[in-house]
């Protein structure tokens, strides 16, 4: 059960780079035990802006890799953080498996894409972000907060 939204945003994103910057700054403003849900099409840009949030958190660009591969990387930034693609997975046994649900937790944030294929993969607190394409290179960004650390971190990130 998620607790109730207590805040919302929309922001266009006109660019590639709009979005990268919009990353950053939430990689500055993480911190260990937040979970970041991001949701949207094949392409719409949730790996684009978890590269900006690796920036944004210290991540040496290097650790950055491809998500296609598996299904959880660890960074080593200024705060740890999991990057997480459920794509693949079909249920939450599935996820079980991967061992993923273990690193929920106080210690790292998380930011898992495509958490609407196991939407139980998140914890009670949240913050889900939606990307949608807008036609070219536009996206929409809709940020949804769930619980009170998530409506600080939202607050900050875009006030
Ligand atoms: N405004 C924009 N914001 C983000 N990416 C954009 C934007 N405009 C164009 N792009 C391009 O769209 C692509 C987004 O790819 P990305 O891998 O981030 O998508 P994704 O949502 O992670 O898809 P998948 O579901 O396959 O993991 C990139 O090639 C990026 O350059
Ligand atoms: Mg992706």
């Amino acid at each position: 059960m998620s607790a109730e939204t207590s805040a919302v945003r929309t922001v266009r994103l006109e660019s590639p780079d709009a979005t990268h910057q919009l990353g950053v700054r939430l990689g500055e403003l993480l911190e260990p035990g937040d979970f970041v849900g991001l949701i949207g099409d094949l392409g719409a840009g949730k790996t684009h802006l978890v590269r900006g949030v690796a920036e944004g958190a210290k991540v040496p660009r290097s650790e950055v890799a491809s998500p296609t591969f598996a299904i959880v990387y660890p960074y080593a930034g200024r705060i740890p953080l999991y990057h997480a693609d459920l794509y693949r997975l079909t249920d939450y046994d599935d996820l079980y498996a991967t061992g993923f649900l273990d690193l929920e937790g106080t210690e790292s944030a998380m930011l898992v894409e495509w958490l609407d294929k196991i939407p139980q993969a998140a914890p009670r607190d949240y913050l889900r972000v939606t990307l949608k394409h807008t036609g070219g290179d536009a996206r929409e960004l809709l940020a949804e907060a769930f619980g009170a650390r998530p409506t600080a971190l939202l607050a900050a990130w875009m006030p």
